[in-house]
C-alpha cells in the first residue's frame, strides 16, 4: 500500500537499525512515510551497512541517534525532529533487550536494565510525541509487544512483565487519545530470525521451532507487515488492540 497520496507523514521507529526494526523502517517508507530510525549511537561501520540496507528506500530513511531509555534525550530529541520536520505522525517503539535469567538467579540490574528499555522507553518516546499528535488530530502509535508477554516464558520474569506492561500502557493510552484521532496498538511478535532469538541456546531454540505450527521462525517482514498495517491513514478505527503475528505458535481470542 503505498500512502504517497496522503500528506508524507513523518514516523518514528526506535530500536530502527536492530533486527525488527530495520525492516519496519523500509516497509514505512515503501508506503511513502519519511522514516527516521532511532537508535543508541553506533559504530560508523554499523550505520554505513544500515544505510546500505536501506539503499532501496534511500532518502526517505534517515537515522539519528538516541537513548530512549533517557527521558531528557527523548525531550531533545523529539523536540529538534518535530522542529525539523513539523510533527511526528507515526510512532513505533520497536526497541527491546533481553536478559534472560530464572528469577533464582536475576539480579536486579538484569530487571532494571531491560525495564529501562523495554518498559520505560516506550513511556519516554510516548510521553513526548503525544502532545503534538493530539494537537495536530492524527497519530499511530505501535508498541512492539511480545508472545512471551502474552504466555510467559522460562527465564523471562523480567521480559514476560515489561511486553505484559506494554500492552496495559498501550490500551490505557488509546482510551486517553481515541477522540483526538490518534490510535495507540501493540503487535506482538513470536520468535523470529532475528540476532536476539539467535542468541537463545541451540537445544531451546529447536524446542520452540517445534512448537511453531507453521514450522519457521518469523521474518522479520511479517512483522513490518503488521505495524504498517496498523499505522495506515485508514487504520483510524482500530486502537487498543493487540496483534499477535506469531506462526500459531500461541492462539487465543
Ligand atoms: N523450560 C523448562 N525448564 C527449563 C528451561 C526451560 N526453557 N530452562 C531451564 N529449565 C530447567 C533446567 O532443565 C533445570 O532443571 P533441573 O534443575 O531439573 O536440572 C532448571 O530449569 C535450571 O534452572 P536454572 O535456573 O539453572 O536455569 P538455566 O540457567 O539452566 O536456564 C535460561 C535459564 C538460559 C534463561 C533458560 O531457561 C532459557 O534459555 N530460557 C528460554 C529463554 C528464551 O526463550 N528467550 C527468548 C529470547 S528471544 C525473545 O524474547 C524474543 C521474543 O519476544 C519472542
Amino acid at each position: 500500500m503505498n500512502e504517497a497520496t496522503s500528506p508524507k507523514r513523518v514516523a518514528l521507529v526506535t530500536g530502527g537499525i536492530g533486527g525488527l526494526g530495520s525492516e519496519i523502517c523500509r516497509q514505512l517508507a515503501q508506503a511513502g512515510r519519511q522514516v527516521i530510525a532511532i537508535d543508541l549511537a553506533a559504530r560508523d561501520e554499523r550505520i554505513a551497512a544500515f544505510r546500505q540496507e536501506m539503499a532501496d528506500v534511500a532518502g526517505t530513511v534517515t537515522f539519528e541517534p538516541g537513548d530512549i531509555s533517557d527521558f531528557d534525550n527523548c525531550q531533545q530529541l523529539i523536540a529538534r525532529i518535530e522542529q525539523q520536520h513539523g510533527g511526528v505522525d507515526i510512532l513505533v517503539n520497536a526497541a527491546g533487550i533481553t536478559r534472560d535469567a530464572s528469577l533464582r538467579k536475576m539480579t536486579p540490574q538484569q530487571w532494571h536494565e531491560l525495564m529501562q528499555v523495554n518498559l520505560d522507553g516506550v513511556f519516554n518516546m510516548c510521553r513526548n510525541t503525544i502532545d503534538g499528535m493530539t494537537t495536530r488530530g492524527f497519530g499511530r502509535i505501535v508498541n512492539i509487544s511480545s508472545v512471551n508477554g502474552q504466555t510467559g516464558q522460562f527465564g523471562q520474569t523480567n521480559y514476560s512483565a515489561a511486553k505484559a506492561g506494554v500492552h496495559g500502557f498501550s490500551m490505557a493510552l488509546a482510551r486517553e487519545t481515541a477522540r483526538k484521532g490518534v490510535t495507540v496498538n501493540t503487535v506482538s511478535p513470536g520468535y523470529c530470525d532475528t540476532p536476539m532469538v539467535a542468541a537463545v541456546a541451540e537445544d531451546v531454540r529447536a524446542q520452540i521451532i517445534a512448537g511453531i505450527p507453521v514450522g519457521r521462525l518469523g521474518s522479520p517482514a511479517d512483522i513490518a507487515r503488521a505495524v504498517c498495517f496498523l499505522a495506515a491513514d485508514d487504520a483510524g478505527y482500530i486502537t487498543g488492540a493487540n496483534l499477535p503475528v506469531n506462526g500459531g505458535y500461541f492462539m487465543s481470542f
